[in-house]
């Protein structure tokens, strides 16, 4: 039997160091601040905001919601975040994505301060990634490394293999299992023969973005399993990427869906607004 990775259990692991780390802060008269922007109303962005925003009062962290009309112009957005960059109370700034088409996303990226960039998006930050430089990590990938790290899964001399390669995770995670020192692979939609790659994997990371893709067919007797994907199926029940059911009894960990991954987003970026004020310092 594969360890379950619980991403539930050490999220609020984390949130309640952060706690402490918050309250210290508070201490000193220093109050975090998280502004948060929400673009129209996708119900899912409105759920995952609002977990944004609980997450914030359970750490003690002040946040602020700005929830923009659709039809919001770039022009307009771009200026509520440069009175959030000017803003000394502000520590961190957020734009929930996908934001609508008339909106450049590359751009409202770009204006937000490096230095307030909690998501790790900005490409300043991506750039520091890249080069080992201090700067924010975004999110979810910041998240598999500590799943990793607080169940005893060490990365160090590893074949990491890593399906996908979004800017938000596959391109980010690769970059920090590499600064762990594992040996990486990325995949992608034109790699030749996945599963003999996916096969030489010690850890696999999947953000393919496709419901139940990697059976055990995928997968190597032991290796460790991190699942990326959310998706509803057809019962309207959560799954990942992977097949669970057919995965786990060939792995010696991986993370389930829900309660995996996803949780550890949310613990990463109340991570990042605290590390934001000594940034800012
Ligand atoms: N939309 C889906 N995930 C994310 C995230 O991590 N950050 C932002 N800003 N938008 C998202």
């Amino acid at each position: 039997m594969a360890l379950r990775i619980d991403g539930k259990k050490i999220s609020t692991e984390i949130k309640d160091e952060l706690k402490v780390k918050v309250e210290a802060y508070k201490e000193q008269g220093i109050d975090i601040c998280l502004a948060v922007i929400q673009v129209g109303n996708d119900p899912a962005s409105s759920v995952y905001v609002g977990n944004k925003k609980k997450a914030c009062e359970y750490i003690g962290i002040r946040s602020l919601a700005y929830e923009l009309e659709e039809s919001v112009t770039q022009e307009e957005l771009l200026s509520l975040i440069k009175t959030l960059n000017e803003r000394e109370d502000v520590n961190g700034i957020l734009v929930q994505l996908p934001l609508p088409k008339h909106i450049d996303e590359d751009v409202v990226i770009r204006a937000i301060d490096p230095k307030k960039d909690v998501d790790g998006f900005h490409p300043y930050s991506v750039g520091a990634l890249s080069i080992g430089e201090e700067g924010f990590v975004s999110c979810t990938p910041a998240g598999i490394i500590q799943l990793c790290k607080r169940s005893g899964i060490e990365i160090a001399g590893k074949e990491c293999v890593v399906i996908g390669r979004s800017n938000i995770v596959g391109k980010p995670i690769s970059m920090l299992l590499l600064r762990e020192n594992g040996t990486v692979t990325v995949c992608h939609s034109r790699t030749k023969d996945l599963k003999e790659v996916t096969k030489r994997a010690d850890i696999l990371v999947v953000a393919i973005g496709k419901p139940k893709f990697i059976t055990k067919e995928y997968v190597k007797d032991g290796a460790v399993v991190i699942d990326v994907g959310i998706h509803r199926n057809e019962n309207n029940k959560l799954c990942g990427d992977v097949d669970f059911d057919d995965v786990e009894p060939v792995a010696s960990a991986i993370t389930p869906v829900p309660g995996g991954v996803g949780p550890m987003t949310i613990a990463m970026l109340m991570n990042n607004c605290v590390e934001a004020v000594k940034l800012q310092k």
